[in-house]
């Protein structure tokens, strides 16, 4: 599918459908007021309505809301077939709900079902109707990026291993204005940049495992960085164990697949500016080891790599848009085996800062090989740290599949992340980091035990053992996506309902940004 801009009236569009937004505005007694003046009756109903659009345009949606068939209500889509109007052959509308509250989210949403009802009906090309989004304080920049995300996101599918691939039918999509098109291709290309590399992502974690081993993430990322500024570094075993990254080694062991460290460059300001560094999980498949899981839902574990991968599809974003700003990221990827040299409970192994670190469980993995990478990451001299991984089942009880949870001791970089959140559409949480939650990670017979002594709250014990390989001085987050980064169902409907959501590409793209 592609998107573009096109400066044009509402008529001769030659397209097979024309796309108008339907917006609802509060009807009904609501003047009445108290005393300090305030309103007391909330509006007895809302009208839908189109803004601009021809005469006919017009006529033929208010027949329609006349009898009942349209409401103009958050992402209803009402097709008229063979409407024959503006020069497209048939009409859809898109709702959008109450016009005054429209933020982007809104828009990624519409322009989502705007897309699956044009699959359905079979249309190729379409020309959506930009003068029919009501003004309201989004920029026409913001507004069509949000647009072109949510559309090019709705139309992600991972279909490589089926015969009847059933693709997409629509082809083009022009967003025409009676304005200059030209500012808007602005907003078409960030937001094409932005969620091809998110459908990246999604693709790197539906893979299954043994077509997405830490060698082929590894080759895929050197492909996809191609023709991009940036540099990739991939480390075999060797140079992993010669860097003293024992605790990542120790959990690829038992595996026959060989671990990888990536490591991607960017340097878009400049050789002083200090870098942002993003680490990302990157276990290939998940077995839980010698603890190994129980067999119900643990094909799930070919998605324990989702951190990594949207960390490798973050620095891809960052390349081409061209950020000014230096950035790396770092992603050990291997396995979680159970195969004979493998981690045994009990087993003490030594990380790059010299911490020994107890085994208690083996499926416990992904703090192990994080804590080289968050050591490694912390001798870039960095601006800040970010970490994205499935690391806790606990993540999962606690915020379910709608927040990404987000541990850190650092107020400033807390709000940062919540204004990337809020620009993203990405929902996030902060969570809780004491010193009690690191207490709970002292090792018995060596410096820290990679199980908590105590029960619950589970993700932040596992927070307080990563924060055991950050420098104190450095402002870091850690982003637990075990909830969020596959499967999660029909809320976000530019998501799939089923498979990887490429969860907080967005948002880490959005701190970059503000990084400038
Ligand atoms: N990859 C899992 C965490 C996970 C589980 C993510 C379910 C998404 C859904 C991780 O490696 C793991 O197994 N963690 C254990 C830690 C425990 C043994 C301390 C967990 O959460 O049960
Ligand atoms: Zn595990
Ligand atoms: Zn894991």
């Amino acid at each position: 599918m592609k998107i573009e801009t096109r400066k044009s009236p509402l008529e001769n569009l030659g397209a097979d459908a024309l796309v108008v937004f339907v917006g609802q505005k509060p009807e009904g007694k609501n003047n009445s007021k108290t005393k300090d003046g305030k309103k007391t009756d909330k509006p007895s109903s809302s009208k839908a309505y189109v803004e601009g659009g021809t005469k006919a345009i017009q006529a033929k949606v208010q027949t329609a809301i006349d009898e009942g068939a349209l409401s103009g209500g958050k992402n209803e889509t009402v097709f008229f077939r063979d409407a024959a109007l503006a020069g497209a052959r048939h009409l859809l509308t898109v709702g959008l709900g109450d016009t005054k509250a429209l933020d982007h989210e809104n828009l990624r949403q519409a322009a989502a079902a705007m897309v699956s009802a044009l699959k359905a009906q079979k249309v190729k090309s379409v020309a959506l109707a930009l003068d029919s989004l009501p003004h309201n304080s989004l920029s026409a920049d913001q507004a069509v990026q949000a647009l072109t995300e949510g559309a090019l996101l709705a139309d992600y599918a991972f279909v490589e291993y089926k015969e009847k691939k059933d693709p997409s039918s629509v082809q083009t999509i022009s967003i025409v204005s009676s304005l200059k098109a030209k500012p808007y291709d602005h907003g078409v290309e960030v937001g094409t940049i932005l969620a091809e590399c998110v459908n990246f992502s999604r693709w790197l974690g539906d893979r299954p495992g043994n077509r997405m081993t830490p060698t082929i993430l590894a080759e895929e990322t050197v492909k996809a960085a191609k023709g991009t500024k940036l540099k990739v570094n991939v480390w075999d075993r060797a140079r992993i164990k010669q860097e003293k990254m024992g605790s990542f080694l120790s959990v690829s062991l038992g595996s026959s697949q060989e671990p990888k460290f990536i490591i991607m460059e960017y340097n878009g300001a400049g050789g002083s500016k200090r870098p942002i560094c993003y680490v990302g999980k990157g276990l290939t498949f998940d077995s839980g080891g010698i603890s190994i899981k129980p067999s119900a839902g643990m094909e799930e574990m070919k998605y324990d790599m989702c951190g990594g991968a949207s960390v490798i599809a973050t620095m891809l974003a960052i390349a081409r848009l061209k950020l000014k700003v230096n950035a790396i990221a770092f992603v050990p990827a291997t396995e979680n085996m159970p195969g004979p040299s493998a981690n045994k409970p009990g087993d003490i192994v030594t990380a790059r800062n010299g911490k020994t670190i107890e085994v208690n469980n083996t499926d416990a993995e992904g703090r192990l090989i994080l804590a080289d990478a968050l050591v490694y990451a912390c001798e870039q001299e960095p601006a800040m740290i970010l970490d994205a991984a499935t690391l806790t089942g606990a993540m999962v009880i606690a915020l379910g599949n709608t927040h990404t949870g987000f541990f850190t001791r650092n107020d400033k970089l807390a709000e940062k992340i919540q204004e990337a959140s809020d620009a993203s559409g990405e929902l996030v949480w902060r969570m809780p980091l004491t010193d009690y939650h690191v207490k709970d990670m002292r090792g018995t017979y060596g410096d820290l035990s990679n199980t908590s002594s105590s029960k619950g709250a589970g993700s932040a014990t596992a927070a307080a053992f990563l924060e055991q390989f950050v420098d104190s001085e450095i402002p870091w987050a850690h982003f637990d996506v075990a909830g969020t980064a596959w499967h999660v169902g029909d809320r976000l409907n530019y998501c799939p309902r089923k498979g990887a959501s490429g969860a907080m590409v967005r948002t880490f793209v959005q701190i970059a940004m503000a990084q400038e």
